[in-house]
């Protein structure tokens, strides 16, 4: 007889959930469950799933299905839905309803109460649910068991409170909430101490950090207080909202060695018709000064953003100017993405642009911004830059792959034995989405 117990977590969407994998395996091992990369070898299959778009939804909805099969094979496996999804109104009755083979959904607020849930699951019959409608302040502590030794994610804020018209996050994530900025310190000061270089402070909007607590502390400051964590060497954070990119926190970072020249700034739209329809807050004349003031700040900056096509109401010439900013900006990389329509959000309720539209500007879109994304990548051939190389290259094994502090991937070849360093790299080959780069240009 096996006795030791394999989990197995798919997991979708962002960095959050990512970081809340983490925290979910950090807790079945501590239960004496090992990871298992084979799904149909695990006796716990987690779905950590995402909603933020139509698309996210019907991957983990076809997932579902198919997992049927496996719980026949093994009906001692306990498969359970958590994450953004299970969140979402009405969501867990409609898996218990549709796919019964499911055991346990649970919520985003909730996923320290794991382990009770897991025994609830294994002794009864139908589907357990628990889902917390409201957040219930932060549990600090938990176990987590990291993806790779080279770079950590931090949580600097939970939830967001700036309900874009077009988001489901707000709802399925709480209210804003940061964390005491001493946990966050020794937090990344032990990180630093298990030898991890690089540190990813996450948020919904890092800009507001601190906003919610007694003490008068704001993002700029945590940064400024990770600058001493020895063998620390590069700090980023995702994701930043436009509107509240303080002249502090350029100047923090100009004047930091290592908060890296990274700026991920989501526009969403050039239009300001649109923009405020989205209840972005800005408008883009501000967002232009704000991308200008970052780069005479800071020359070395790379740009990148996140844009939303065909929300309802865009017209043509609404979407010239997006192609207008996106031109002007030069943005190192767009993260583009189709408009859905989220139930419960206000956007969803409003006239929506058909869908050839929406793809055919999709299309102009993308093909603009791969354009600049090659020149810019163009730009940095025979240079040198400063590569933390994080490991194995995912796409050749036989390469390793590693990041600027722009944060562009560079692939190169060289020995194990660098992973975990920064080393300077001449950048040889540019395409739109990576770099190749060569190592010891020097010797
Ligand atoms: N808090 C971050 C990220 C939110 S989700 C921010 O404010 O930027 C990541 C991206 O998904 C968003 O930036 C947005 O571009 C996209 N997105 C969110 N809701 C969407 C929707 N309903 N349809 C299409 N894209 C959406
Ligand atoms: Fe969504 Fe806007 Fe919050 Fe980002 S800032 S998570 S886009 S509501
Ligand atoms: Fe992230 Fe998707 Fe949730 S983008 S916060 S996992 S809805």
């Amino acid at each position: 007889m096996n006795l030791i117990k394999n989990y197995h977590i798919v997991t979708y969407g962002c960095q959050m959930n990512e970081h809340d994998t983490e925290v979910l395996s950090g807790i079945l091992e501590q239960l004496g469950y090992q990871w298992t990369d084979r799904l149909d070898a695990a006796d716990v299959l987690l779905l950590n799933t995402c909603c933020v778009r139509e698309k996210a939804e019907n991957k983990v909805i076809g997932h579902l299905g198919e997992l049927k099969k496996l719980k026949q094979q093994n009906p001692d496996l306990v498969i359970g839905v958590c994450g953004c999804m299970a969140q979402q109104e009405g969501i867990a009755e409609k898996i218990r309803r549709q796919t019964p083979h499911v055991d346990l959904v649970f919520g985003t607020h909730n996923i320290h109460r794991l382990p009770e849930l897991l025994a609830l699951a294994r002794e009864g019959n139908s589907t357990v649910i628990e889902i917390w409608e409201k957040e219930k302040g932060i549990v600090e502590a938990m176990p987590m068991k990291r993806a790779g030794g080279v770079k950590a994610y931090v949580t600097i804020t939970y939830g967001c409170n700036n309900f874009c018209s077009y988001c489901i996050v707000p709802y399925v994530r709480g209210r804003e909430r940061s964390r005491d900025p001493q946990a966050v310190y020794e937090e990344v000061k032990e990180l630093a101490e298990k030898g991890f270089k690089e540190v990813m402070l996450l948020g919904q909007n890092v800009n507001s950090y601190g906003k919610d607590l007694a003490n008068k502390v704001d993002f700029a400051d945590l940064l400024r207080s990770l600058e001493d964590v020895q063998g620390l060497e590069r700090i980023r954070y995702m994701t930043s909202h436009p509107r509240d990119f303080s002249d502090k926190l350029v100047e923090t970072i100009k004047a930091s060695r290592k908060v890296c020249e990274h700026f991920h700034l989501p526009i969403q739209s050039g239009s300001n018709a649109i923009l405020k329809k989205m209840n972005r807050g800005y408008t883009r004349e501000y967002y232009l000064e704000l991308v200008q003031k970052i780069k005479e700040a800071v020359p070395k900056a790379t740009l990148t953003t996140d844009i939303i096509v065909g929300f309802p109401g865009e017209t043509e010439e609404d979407f010239q100017d997006t192609l207008d900013v996106v031109t002007k900006a030069e943005f190192d990389t767009a993260f583009t993405f189709l408009y859905s329509p989220r139930s419960g959000t206000p956007a969803a309720k409003w006239e929506q642009v058909p869908e050839e539209a929406k793809k055919e500007r999709f299309q102009r879109l993308l093909e603009l911004q791969n354009r600049i994304s090659i020149a810019k990548n163009r730009q940095l051939l025979g240079q040198v830059e400063e590569v933390l190389v994080e490991g194995p290259s995912k796409t050749n094994e036989a390469r390793l792959t590693g990041r600027t502090r722009g944060n562009k991937v560079v692939v190169l070849e060289g020995d194990e034995s660098i992973i975990g360093k920064t080393v300077p790299v001449k950048i040889i080959e540019a395409q739109t989405w990576s770099l190749v780069g060569e190592l010891n240009p020097l010797e």
